[in-house]
């Protein structure tokens, strides 16, 4: 680690009270200015290669009254009347190594510039006692806005030291504000403080408006939409003149999930008619006090808690790291590690129990309605307490019993996949969703058809492992009541994974999914999961912000529209071309990839399908970066498949190097990756409705080494809509230097093992 005081490109002026800042990034392409307004408001902006990405920007938090305020306390927002006290600058160049990831090494090399900045301001005092007025009382404290600035981006926080005047206190907005240089293409999704299901839509800035009625996926099982303008993070954009700009958050901890809410041509003229709220423009109804930003900029929209507030904050304390990724070449917004990089390092003493894991599942069958997580159709509701399973008629669906466990277990163990994930094993099932039930599961009693040890048992004499699955319903303190049991449980059969889950509103009710409470209800559970060597899997938690760096052990999330959609309606040939910009950008999604059998008959309807051709599917193992990979289809399924099925047995899920070789967000991904320890590189390709022609060049590849090369292409007919299971596996020899063709059909992709002779 080295940490040296360098001179970088200060520029210091004074001028009608302001100061500027400059910092430019090591390789000087991205500059970075920062300065104080005439009123005292802290301002930013950003260009790369000279051209704009964030034109000047304003930066400040409001405050809530907090019940300190009677006691002489008076809110005062931290927006203006700021100085520059101080500054400091250095540069940092690390490179540290992932205990999983895309690369052996992740260098981190940055300028940073830290403003210390005092606000003064004279403060009412109530009247005393005696009825007589004290005279105003000087106030004065101390907070840092500290930005970091790369060679791809930017990152910024706020830093609020401890002082007597600023100890405790409550945020009522986040005012950060984004200002876009012109109406980029956006790849956005409704800002929501409960769901992340979304369809992405892709519109200019200025048709955020008038789309986001149709963008909502109202029919999730909690939605909490707030804005007509309001997007969420990961927010990928493309300008006119090719600039892919990106703006997400990094290390939220202790604090709200970030939406963006967009400022556009209509926003005066509506938050003025209408007065601000709900319908107008939310980050600015003081507009009196702090002008309306100019049209095309976003403002930063946290998430509240069931008070309506979104932050309660003691010092020393500071924000997440709001950051904005640039560049003209989109492959760069892929092997960007800047999120990463903005986390703490590793938490953890111990992680060699943290292991990349391919697994399979009793799931798809029950999200395709082949059969249920229930055990009993006999009863409208039940109480935990209250029955004795033993004496309950099954239902006959139930797909978490015994057999058919032991089914996938021994599927697992043939095609060595390491876990299988057993969904419907404990009791409650019968009325877990949407009836806002506290006690809802005690993740400790199986179904009377799922023998734990026995089974347990089984998997480890083969050599696997069982998968745990806790689905919380959302009810957060009945699983904080019973998590220590639950783990204890887990130990106790030699269960090293779980999967959790928080399908529908959340309980204690008000409360919403990315609020700070459940941000760090989230983090709570991987802690405590850490501390008895269990890997994390959270579905329906918050999207990502890099903390798997910090704890390794958060090997996956969902927070997106993951494959089970394609039984509910279907997700668009372009999605898994978008994830990566987007949803992955923080970490890695458990995606759940491998459906071949496209066709589905599901409980919703009959004539579901999954928009993806099988060498399409096979190409997700490569896009779609996860540590934790799942074969989602069901074992018969792969049967009939079986010399496609050869490149999921496989491909690895950990990696020393991945080469991005073509992207366009939307349109096509491909990259190459060499698995980790050996000599073996797996490419993938996937595209979008339009097909894609790939032009590979091995000049990556060894150049001493000859290849043993396996390519999964779409067949010449291939579609996704008429013609998903058309395939051809052609085998040669490869050596570097030589170059593939191939031809991804719409919908379709690529698959392609190299493994060195
Ligand atoms: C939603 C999850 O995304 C899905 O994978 C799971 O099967 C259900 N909840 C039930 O927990
Ligand atoms: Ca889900």
């Amino acid at each position: 680690m080295k940490r040296v005081s360098f001179l970088i490109s200060l520029l210091l002026f004074i001028c009608n009270l302001s100061f500027s800042a400059s910092v430019k990034s090591p390789n000087g392409n991205i500059e970075l200015k920062f300065y104080i307004d005439q009123t005292g408001r802290p301002v930013y902006e950003m260009t790369y290669k000279g051209r704009e990405v964030v034109k000047p920007s304003h930066l400040g938090l409001e405050l809530a009254k907090d019940k300190h305020a009677s006691m002489g306390m008076e809110e005062h927002d931290l927006m203006d009347g700021f100085t520059i006290e101080k500054e400091e600058t250095s540069t940092f160049d690390e490179t540290w190594k992932p205990v999983w990831g895309e690369t052996a090494t992740i260098r981190n090399h940055y300028n940073e510039y830290v403003a210390v900045l005092q606000q003064r301001w004279l403060g009412k005092r109530p009247a005393s006692s005696n009825g007589t007025q004290l005279a105003p009382r000087q106030h004065q404290r101390t907070i840092l806005i500290r930005f970091r600035v790369y060679d791809d981006g930017i990152g910024f926080r706020y830093e609020f030291p401890q002082q007597s005047e600023l100890n405790y206190f409550l945020i009522k907005e986040e005012r950060s504000e984004f200002a876009m240089a012109g109406d980029h293409k956006a790849f956005w999704l409704p800002g929501d403080y409960d769901t992340q299901e979304q369809v992405t839509q892709e519109t200019k800035l200025s048709e955020i408006r008038s789309r986001m009625q149709e963008a909502v996926n109202w029919g999730n099982s909690s939605v909490a939409v707030f804005s007509p303008t309001g997007v969420q993070t990961s927010l990928q954009m493309k300008s006119d003149d090719g600039l892919y700009i990106n703006i997400h958050e990094a290390a939220c901890a202790d604090y709200a999930t970030m939406h963006l809410e967009l400022v556009d041509a209509q926003t005066k003229a509506l938050t003025t008619q209408l007065g601000g709220g709900s319908n107008a423009y939310t980050p600015n109804p003081k507009s009196s006090e702090w002008p309306i930003p100019a049209p095309m900029t976003f403002v930063s929209h946290l998430t509240p808690d069931a008070t309506g507030l979104k932050g309660a904050m003691q010092t020393p304390c500071e924000t997440p790291w709001r950051t904005v990724m640039v560049s003209d070449d989109a492959r760069d917004m892929l092997s960007n590690n800047l999120i990463l990089n903005l986390n703490e390092p590793c938490a953890l003493d111990d992680v060699s129990w943290i292991h990349p894991t391919k697994y399979c599942g009793v799931w798809w069958e029950m999200i395709v309605g082949r059969g249920s997580w229930h055990y009993t159709d006999d009863f409208p509701s039940i109480h935990l307490d209250q029955i004795d399973w033993k004496k309950v008629k099954p239902n006959s669906t139930h797909k978490a019993n015994n057999e058919n466990v032991k089914r996938y277990i021994d599927f697992a163990a043939k095609n060595g996949l390491d876990e299988v994930l057993v969904e419907g094993w404990n009791v409650g099932w019968e009325d877990w969703a949407n009836m806002w039930k506290r006690d809802v599961f005690d993740f400790v009693t199986p179904y009377p058809d799922f023998d734990i040890k026995m089974l347990n048992d089984y998997a480890h004499s083969k050599g696997v492992k069982i998968l745990m699955h806790h689905e919380t319903s959302s009810s957060t303190q009945n699983y904080e009541r019973h998590m220590e049991k639950a783990f204890q449980l887990m130990n106790k059969y030699g269960y090293d994974a779980v999967k959790t889950g928080y399908v529908g509103d959340i309980i204690p009710r008000g409360d919403h999914h990315y609020s700070q409470s459940m941000n760090n209800h989230y983090l709570y559970v991987v802690k405590e999961a850490a501390k008895h060597h269990i890997m994390v899997n959270a579905h329906e938690a918050t999207r990502p912000t890099g903390l798997c760096r910090t704890y390794p052990n958060l090997v996956g999330n969902e927070s997106a529209r993951g494959t089970e959609y394609e039984a509910f309606g279907g997700s668009n040939p372009d999605h898994t071309c978008i994830l990566p910009f987007t949803r992955l950008q923080g970490g890695p999604m458990d995606y759940t990839p491998g459906i071949f059998e496209t066709k589905l008959s599901t409980w919703s309807n009959n004539t579901s399908w999954a928009r993806i051709t099988i060498a399409g599917s096979l190409a997700l193992y490569l896009t779609m970066y996860s540590p934790l990979q799942m074969a989602a289809d069901l074992p018969e399924n792969y049967e009939k498949y079986d010399d496609a099925f050869q490149f999921i047995r496989d491909v690895a899920c950990d990696w020393d190097d991945s080469k991005y070789l073509e992207a366009e967000p939307g349109d096509y991904i491909t990259v190459a990756r060499k698995a980790k320890g050996t000599d073996n590189w797996f490419i993938g390709g996937k595209c979008d409705e339009n097909g894609h022609q790939s032009v590979i060049k091995l000049d990556f590849l060894d150049k001493d080494r000859k290849y043993d090369c396996t390519i999964y292409a779409d067949a010449k007919d291939a579609h996704y809509e008429t013609n998903p299971k058309a395939y051809t596996i052609t085998k040669k020899v490869v050596k570097a230097g030589q170059t593939l063709k191939l031809t991804e059909a719409p919908g379709g992709g690529f698959a392609i093992s190299l493994m060195a002779r």
